[in-house]
């Protein structure tokens, strides 16, 4: 009810909407919409309402529960059921376990706060409350599990696309899928699999934004920002968990026409940080360097050093810019 109430509110787009109309559009009673409009003032969102005119929607607060993402979402499949907790342990922890009970393709799962956020390579993801994006999608695609990986980087091209059109900024992506901006880094990603031998059970992709956090600590803040500390702007969380899963679905179905990145190499590499520029590969067997050459159709790295083209797999090693992160 909240989510359709507001959807009504902000399609009207900054003029008065009389209880009536709204009270038709939702199909429900003139006192459920002034119910509603209650509680959403008390989750802090400024509601004018003004005799023979109705309700004005004034100010959206920076929360990320279900209804206000549902509010404004643009999709046809992802993100139809949300699943919202104020704080977790970990958003992918509960999506795998959801997806395992049978929960769709496409639910997602969103928390305002982690207190056991994960990263990749065994790491931990600092996750304060109120100020980043953390959230799961779960998918259960048709193709075998060596396609997987490769989600990864549709994932990060979509969120690099979703905070660009948020913020009006340029993000760049570090391959494989950490998203940059002015050299910091602003969000991760953690793509799990349940398969059997030949077949894929589901894939969580979890999403870590630094939106609006004001300081890292001294050991996380020469590699990471936020938008805010990169921007100096605030922005609203909601908007650019919307505009991802809009340009996830919008991806991941170009994706699946070739089950591989071939449609849109081109644009991931247009966004890639290291593009033509000189990176180490930190190969476990012997470190080398060369010069990142952009990704192939499957999405490994394609490093031409002084006597041969290589091609790096994710899972593998990682790979440095020559001066530091980048
Ligand atoms: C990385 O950069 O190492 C990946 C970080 C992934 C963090 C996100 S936050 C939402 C989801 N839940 C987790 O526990 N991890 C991912």
């Amino acid at each position: 009810m909240k989510a359709a109430l507001l959807r009504a509110l902000k399609q009207a787009k900054g003029e008065y909407i009389s209880g009536q109309e709204i009270s038709d559009i939702l199909g429900v009673s003139r006192t459920t919409v002034f119910n509603t409009v209650s509680a959403l003032r008390t989750d802090g969102y400024e509601i004018e309402s003004v005799k023979n005119k109705g309700y004005l929607l004034k100010k959206v607060p920076d929360i990320i529960k279900d209804y206000e993402v549902e509010s404004i979402l643009e999709t046809q499949w992802l993100g139809k059921k949300v699943v919202y907790e104020d704080s977790i342990g970990s958003t992918n922890t509960l999506a795998k376990e959801l997806a395992d009970k049978g929960y769709d393709n496409g639910t997602v799962v969103i928390a305002d706060h982690q207190d056991n956020g994960r990263g990749r390579r065994g790491r931990s993801f600092v996750s304060p409350k109120g100020v980043g994006i953390f959230m799961s999608m779960i998918l259960k695609p048709a193709f075998t599990p060596e396609v997987a990986p490769m989600l990864t980087l549709v994932s990060a091209l979509s969120v690099s696309k979703a905070i660009d059109s948020v913020t009006g900024e340029k993000t760049q992506i570090k391959w494989p899928n950490d998203i940059v901006l002015n050299g910091k880094k602003i969000c991760g990603i953690l793509t799990e699999m349940s398969m059997q031998t030949d077949y894929i059970n589901n894939v969580v992709i979890g999403i870590g934004i630094n939106v609006n956090n004001t300081q890292f600590s001294e050991e996380l803040q020469d590699i990471a920002g936020s938008i805010y500390l990169q921007t100096n702007q605030l922005n609203h969380r909601a908007d650019i968990i919307a505009q991802t899963l809009y340009y996830f679905e919008k991806y991941y179905n170009v994706f699946l026409e070739t089950n591989d990145l071939s449609g849109l190499v081109q644009e991931y590499d247009s966004k890639l940080v290291n593009l033509e520029k000189k990176v180490k590969v930190l190969d476990p067997k012997e470190p080398y360097e060369g010069v990142a050459k952009g990704i192939t159709q499957t999405g490994e790295l394609i490093v031409q050093t002084n006597k041969t083209t290589s091609y790096v797999s994710s899972g593998e090693v990682s790979v440095r810019g020559m001066y530091g992160y980048v």
